[in-house]
């Protein structure tokens, strides 16, 4: 198993099928990957089964309890010391506070992590904590709030599992990917060659692959300049 991810949730049942198409099904079955899904409420330890709280200091909303989610660490790990996390271990916070998810970011983690565990936060937040003892990486997917972070720990599964050694078989590669080199993907085409008079562009068809491959980049670079102009002017580290 090249990687493990455990995602710690209240709402396990959110992630029932969708680990279960594609390319990550078919990591799984080749055992590329493992995927848990762990519900945070079978960690308390109250007859209530309480896994939020109302915020100290007042205010609206409620935060998420320390306690079940270190407990759950504690199992998982064996420990919630950080210092103690065995190499390869990443324990992240989805939140909206979180550092950007990026392609690059995925890249780090395809490459370095062994064994993920995903915190998908809910309500107004999660008991600080969590942050300061358990938590390697916090992560935002965008500067959105969603209601809760389930859809980002899918996104991060997905967009790290792709890049995982023969993940995507031998007919296809990252390499070509969108952003991999902070442009935008080229436009594709299939068959058929004219559809309600839209012809494919005439150079696809030419066999030349090296004015292919100029069209490709300028098309890329084109839609780059008109929709993500950032990613041209942003500085190279
Ligand atoms: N939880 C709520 N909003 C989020 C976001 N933008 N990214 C990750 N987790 C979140």
């Amino acid at each position: 198993m090249r990687m493990k991810i455990d995602v710690l949730t209240i709402f396990p049942e959110f992630f029932r099928e969708v680990f279960d198409f594609g390319i990550i099904r078919r990591a799984k079955l080749a055992k590329i990957v493992e995927i848990n899904v762990c519900d945070i409420r079978s960690f308390t330890t109250d007859k209530h089964e309480k896994t939020d709280d109302r915020p100290f200091g007042g205010g609206d909303g409620m935060v998420m309890k320390c306690e079940p989610i270190f407990r759950a660490i504690e199992e998982i790990i064996g420990t919630c010391e950080r210092e103690n996390y065995p190499s390869g271990m990443k324990v992240v916070l989805l939140s909206p506070q979180g550092k950007q998810f990026k392609q690059s970011v995925a890249r780090e983690f395809a490459d370095e992590a062994k064994h993920l565990i995903l915190i998908c936060g809910r309500y107004e937040g999660v008991d600080e904590r969590v942050n300061d003892v358990l938590v390697t990486d916090e992560i935002s997917i965008g500067d959105y709030v969603l209601s809760g972070g389930e859809a980002a720990a899918i996104v991060l599964t997905d967009a790290i599992v792709r890049l995982l050694p023969n993940a995507l078989g031998s007919e296809t590669s990252a390499v070509n990917d969108s952003f991999t080199e902070d442009l935008l993907d080229y436009p594709h085409y299939t068959q058929p060659r004219e559809f309600r008079g839209m012809e494919v562009p005439e150079v696809l068809l030419s066999g030349n692959h090296a004015e292919i491959e100029k069209w490709r980049k300028e098309k890329a670079f084109e839609k780059t300049l008109n929709f993500r102009k950032d990613l041209l002017e942003k500085e190279h580290s």
